[in-house]
């Protein structure tokens, strides 16, 4: 509670006493002696104490309003210093943090930004005042946003969207909320934006729904090839039998071959699509990364050597085992290079190494090619789901997906660095890095 003697009782008070010298002014001035008589002194003490009493009361409702305009003085400098360091901090809020926030008047013109905005958009924000949306944002997007900022105008509520914004290669997706600022007549004077980075969580979003799609596959692979092994076995078993039938030398023994042949491919399908649709079972085991990539060039060297590809292996010697399932390693290498071979329709380098990391825990396994490499606005891609640049009939996009789960399973890691142009200091093509734990103690 404020015990203080409110000001205007002062000032009152002091109004009285002058009120009351002023009486005994106007009553000294009628008790006085028209003819002037020397005696009559009555009159004259009212007359003095009056214009004293007035010239304390003035002078003290000076002094009091001389203090008085001193304290609110004080009072309002200290208000302002409040308000200067309050704004402070609200300023450096918004300046630390990593939203994009942004006022706009009803024509979509900036009236403020955060340093956070306009530094994405490669600026800083005196830059970017009073210009219009679309000096940030593509047409589309700033007409979008526009047809918002209008409503909140006329409606005076805060809306929601979603959109996406493209810097050079990359592309943000931003969640925004635009929200009215009023004035004290409730009238809305412009908008402001609180945008937020969502690209992660979209992409987990995506994820989600192909992990699902890729589950069904899985059990859809799975009975697709479960019912055609059979029927393929039997396939193989008879021409087994006619194969001995038939005379080495003959047409008729080649063309049987044809069909053995082809029939195995199918069998090599099938054995692919259980294995995937198994992913996931089993125990880790540990196998030699040199055998896996040896045994996998085995079956690829042929047609790597039809399409001119030039392989140059280098396989480093008393390496650990490493943390892994032989077969599904050999899926990963297989992968790899059938995905440089295409790379290099017209033939190229494919240089595959293995060597102990520098840490000594870990086992590098790079597989390079000279090939046409992968765009920018891909590379962040090539490990989704269903990703792919080749035509229909020609690539899955499941690939590296798939390697990728499975290294991951592992605990490894799998990288890739790729340049689709020769540059100073990369030359055109694609080196995918594998990075496996070693078995531990180091086999040397
Ligand atoms: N060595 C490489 N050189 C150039 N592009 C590559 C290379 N490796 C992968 N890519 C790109 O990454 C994409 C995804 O590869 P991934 O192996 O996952 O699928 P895919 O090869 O298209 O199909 P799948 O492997 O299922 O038959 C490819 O379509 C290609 O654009
Ligand atoms: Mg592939």
């Amino acid at each position: 509670m404020d015990r203080k003697t409110p000001p205007n009782t002062y000032k009152s008070f002091l109004l009285m006493i002058s009120m009351m010298g002023i009486l005994c002014l106007a009553v000294g001035l009628a008790l006085g002696n028209p003819l002037g008589e020397a005696e009559a002194t009555h009159p004259f003490w009212f007359r003095s104490i009056g214009i004293v009493i007035i010239a304390i009361g003035m002078g003290a409702i000076l002094l009091y309003e001389e203090k008085r305009g001193r304290n609110l003085r004080q009072l309002v400098a200290r208000k302002s210093e409040e308000l200067k360091k309050s704004e402070e901090k609200y300023r450096s809020l918004i300046e630390s943090t990593e939203d994009f926030i942004f006022t706009v008047d009803e024509s979509g013109r900036f009236q403020s930004l955060n340093n956070f905005t306009a530094n994405f958009f490669g600026g800083t924000p005196s830059q970017f005042l009073g210009q219009p949306l679309s000096v940030l944002f593509s047409k589309e997007i700033a007409s979008q946003q526009l047809k918002l900022i209008r409503m909140v105008f006329r409606f005076g509520k805060s809306v929601r969207d979603e959109f996406m914004v493209k810097t050079g290669e990359h592309q943000t997706w931003l969640n925004a909320n635009l929200m009215p600022l009023k004035n004290e007549q409730d009238r809305v004077v412009s908008v402001l934006c609180i945008a937020r980075d969502i690209t992660e969580n979209k992409k987990l979003e995506s994820q989600l729904v192909n992990t699902e799609k890729l589950a069904s596959m899985g059990t859809l692979a799975a009975g697709v090839a479960h019912e055609l092994n059979n029927p393929l076995g039997v396939m193989l078993g008879f021409t087994d039998l006619l194969l001995e039938k038939f005379d080495k030398e003959g047409q008729d023994y080649q063309d049987l071959k044809t069909i053995e042949r082809h029939g195995l491919h199918c069998k090599q399908v099938v054995e692919n699509l259980l294995s995937f649709a198994r992913q996931g079972e089993g125990t880790p085991e540990y196998c030699d990364i040199n055998d896996a990539v040896n045994e996998i060039l085995g079956v690829v060297e042929h047609s790597l050597e039809m399409n001119n590809v030039d392989l140059r292996v280098e396989l480093a010697s008393g390496l650990p085992k490493v943390k892994g399932d032989l077969r599904q390693m050999q899926q990963v290498f297989l992968n790899l290079i059938n995905n440089a071979s295409a790379a290099m329709k017209a033939g190229g380098i494919l240089e595959i190494k293995t060597a102990l990391d520098a840490g000594q825990d870990k086992v590098r396994v790079t597989v390079r090619d000279n090939g046409h490499g992968i765009n920018a606005e891909h590379v962040d891609n090539i490990f989704d789901p269903f990703f792919t640049t080749k035509s229909e009939g020609e690539g899955t996009g499941l690939g590296l997906f798939v390697s990728h789960g499975i290294i991951t399973k592992y605990e490894g890691t799998i990288t890739c660095e790729s340049s689709p142009e020769d540059g100073p200091n990369r030359p055109r093509g694609t080196a995918f890095t594998v990075l496996l734990s070693a078995k531990e103690g180091v086999e040397v």
